[in-house]
């Protein structure tokens, strides 16, 4: 059944709206968005797609594909939902946009979210900005689409509890067709890069080990790069972490020991990684590319320890592969997603030996996705 049909059955009429906003992937620049680096997603046709029906009362009605049960949010007692297991991150969203001024309007609201959830996709980032768009066009108000992922990011911050970064929720906003987004999350500055890979075309792998940023240790690296800035701070006159360039943290590498040391090489040299992966790409080098790919998987799992043993087989895997030229997860980690640069000719046998190879040393199957890269919003009347 689709979106539409789903709507009538639960609500009794027809949905009057589609709004859908994107899951994303990295290409590079992980765990340093919260660092001030520079970081290089793009959207996918993987989305959040919410059906609505303005109603004008005073409830938020919601309803998800796959759960039962409809959640209804008062609009007049938006706090009150942090503990709810679905709906939060919706409410959250609802209780920043009335905060910043916005008349939030009752609706009805359908969620199909193709994103798979904990998947290091941006599902949540997906729901939240697709939420955003949807409440905003039911006040009437005009958007700006960089305000809604700061908006949104705010949601996930303080009302749902995860200290993500702004990477995850501009890019679900922003994405382009075809493009990747340099984006540099000190300064919001981005610039649209196509991602024309010539024969090669990346391949996105969840290793479905399951995972929640909120029980990950996410929260706790971001404890770890603040020590390890306010250290270095008090040598070099800087703001965030990524403004060093490797020679001037080697300058300051003395003042730092264990995973606080470890966590700041990383994100330095990440941030070093994004530079030349754009050159690489720009240049259509991408053997070089693919390279880089590598290092960024192997100092996440070596510096950040954020990968694990299955996203860790699953790359290793796809390295061994001749028509890979590089393989890393992506986003938060611990589980999760994977993306590699494979020749278009050899993905059907990619996926076959890898997947095989996965099981036998995991004992679960990983997912392979048919992925494009799309435009982050869409607004589409029914
Ligand atoms: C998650 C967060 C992002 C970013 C990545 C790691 O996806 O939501 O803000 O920090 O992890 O790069």
């Amino acid at each position: 059944m689709d979106g539409m049909q789903n709507f009538k059955l639960i609500f009794g009429i027809d949905a009057q709206d589609l709004f859908t906003a994107a899951g994303r992937i990295n290409v590079i620049g992980e765990h340093v968005d919260y660092c001030g680096g520079k970081v290089f997603p793009a959207a996918l046709n993987l989305r959040c797609n919410v059906y609505g029906r303005k109603t004008g009362s005073k409830i938020i009605r919601i309803a998800l594909k796959g759960i039962e049960g409809i959640i209804e949010l008062d609009i007049n007692k938006l706090d009150s939902y942090r503990e709810l297991k679905f709906g939060n991150y919706q409410a959250g969203v609802a209780y920043f946009l009335q905060e910043e001024g916005v008349q939030i309007v009752g609706c009805d609201l359908f969620y199909d979210c193709t994103v798979p959830f904990g998947s290091g996709l941006s599902s949540s980032a997906a729901i939240e900005v697709a939420t955003a768009v949807a409440l905003c066009e039911y006040a009437g108000v005009e958007y700006d689409k960089v305000k809604l992922a700061l908006l949104s990011q705010k949601a996930e911050n303080e009302y749902v509890g995860v200290n993500c970064g702004i990477m995850d929720q501009f890019a679900s906003a922003m994405g382009k067709k075809n493009h990747a987004i340099l984006l540099d999350c000190a300064t919001l500055e981005y610039e649209y890069v196509p991602l024309e890979l010539g024969d090669y075309t990346i391949v996105v792998a969840n290793c479905n080990k399951p995972h929640s940023l909120i029980e990950s240790k996410y929260n706790v690296r971001r404890q770890e790069v603040e020590v390890a800035l306010k250290i270095i701070k008090t040598a070099k006159n800087i703001t965030c972490i990524a403004e060093l360039t490797p020679e001037e943290f080697n300058e300051v590498k003395d003042l730092l020991a264990g995973v606080v040391y470890k966590r700041a090489e990383h994100v330095v040299m990440e941030c070093a990684r994004v530079k030349k992966a754009v050159a690489a790409l720009k240049a259509g080098d991408i053997v070089e590319l693919g390279q880089l790919l590598n290092e960024s998987h192997y100092s996440l799992r070596d510096l950040y320890e954020v990968t694990g043993k299955e996203l860790d087989a699953l790359t290793s895997f796809a390295r061994k592969e001749i028509e890979c030229l590089g393989s890393r997860m992506i986003g938060g980690g611990f589980g999760g997603c994977t993306i590699s640069i494979v020749k278009k000719s050899a993905v059907e046998g990619f996926i076959r030996r890898v997947g095989q190879a996965y099981f036998d040393a995991i004992g679960y199957r990983a997912s392979f996705y048919e992925t494009s890269i799309e435009d982050g919003i869409t607004v589409t009347k029914l």
